[in-house]
């Protein structure tokens, strides 16, 4: 069966999952854990990213290349920019764009150089399973109080933790200039989804809105991953995990 690669930033977002594991294997390398095992009867890898796009980018290309992973699923958490998503919505990315890539005048700003592009699309049947575990995972939480809302769209990454009202506003109006509607932005998704390009593996990802990416944004993204981001990665990841062919 096909291995697949579960990726979160931080450890929190990590530990349910972590915590499930069978026959759990710890490998040491290129400076990281990664933790071998099954989950919800799926042979899979767990790895932390770490922060930032490179950071990303190193761990997707050892679980491709050292970890055979046949497919990548990052979840975490995102700030949001769109005004239409609370924290606690939850975000299946269509796809990836870098909102701090500008290699103008030479390409157009937010084109990766010699792609041809400046969006990279997530695996769009692997997408539609994302979703639906999402909606089941989110519809078991509703009796908790009211549902948190499911969006599915563009995710900006770079490498800066958004955290100012104007600053977000800014980045959002000039990714919509460039006809970029991105509905949240985070640290690492573009990046995977670039070596996942790279070397022709799905990848899907999935973000918990922990923040407006305003002034507030730091406390509320402390506070956040250790109240809600981690139930939903696991709840989430496991209910997706069930469904894979
Ligand atoms: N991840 C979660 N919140 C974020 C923010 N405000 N900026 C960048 N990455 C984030």
């Amino acid at each position: 069966m096909a291995r697949t690669a579960i990726l979160s930033a931080l450890a929190q977002e990590q530990q349910g999952l972590l915590h499930d594991l069978r026959h759990a294997r710890r490998v040491q390398h290129a400076g990281r854990e990664f933790w071998l095992g099954e989950l919800a009867g799926q042979p899979v890898v767990l790895a932390l990213s770490r922060v930032g796009k490179v950071a990303a980018a190193t761990t997707a290309t050892a679980l491709i290349e050292r970890f055979a992973a046949q497919r990548l699923l990052f979840v975490g958490v995102a700030g949001a920019l769109a005004p239409r998503l609370a924290v606690g919505d939850v975000v299946v990315a269509d796809g990836f764009v870098q909102h701090d890539l500008d290699a103008s005048p030479l390409f157009p700003r937010y084109e990766l150089p010699l792609y041809g592009r400046s969006r990279i699309a997530c695996d769009a049947p692997l997408s539609e399973l994302l979703h639906r575990a999402a909606q089941a995972a989110l519809a078991g939480l509703g009796s908790e109080g009211a549902a948190p809302a499911l969006h599915r769209g563009l995710v900006a990454s770079g490498d800066r933790f958004v955290s100012g009202f104007a600053e977000a506003g800014a980045l959002r109006h000039a990714l919509l200039d460039a006809g970029h509607d991105a509905l949240a932005v985070e640290m690492e998704g573009a990046a995977v989804a670039q070596v996942c390009l790279d070397y022709g593996r799905p990848f899907v990802a999935v973000r918990t809105i922990s923040d407006r990416a305003d002034d507030q944004a730091h406390v509320d993204f402390t506070e956040f991953i250790e109240q809600v981001a981690r139930r939903h990665a696991h709840d989430i990841v496991r209910a997706w995990l069930s469904q894979l062919p």
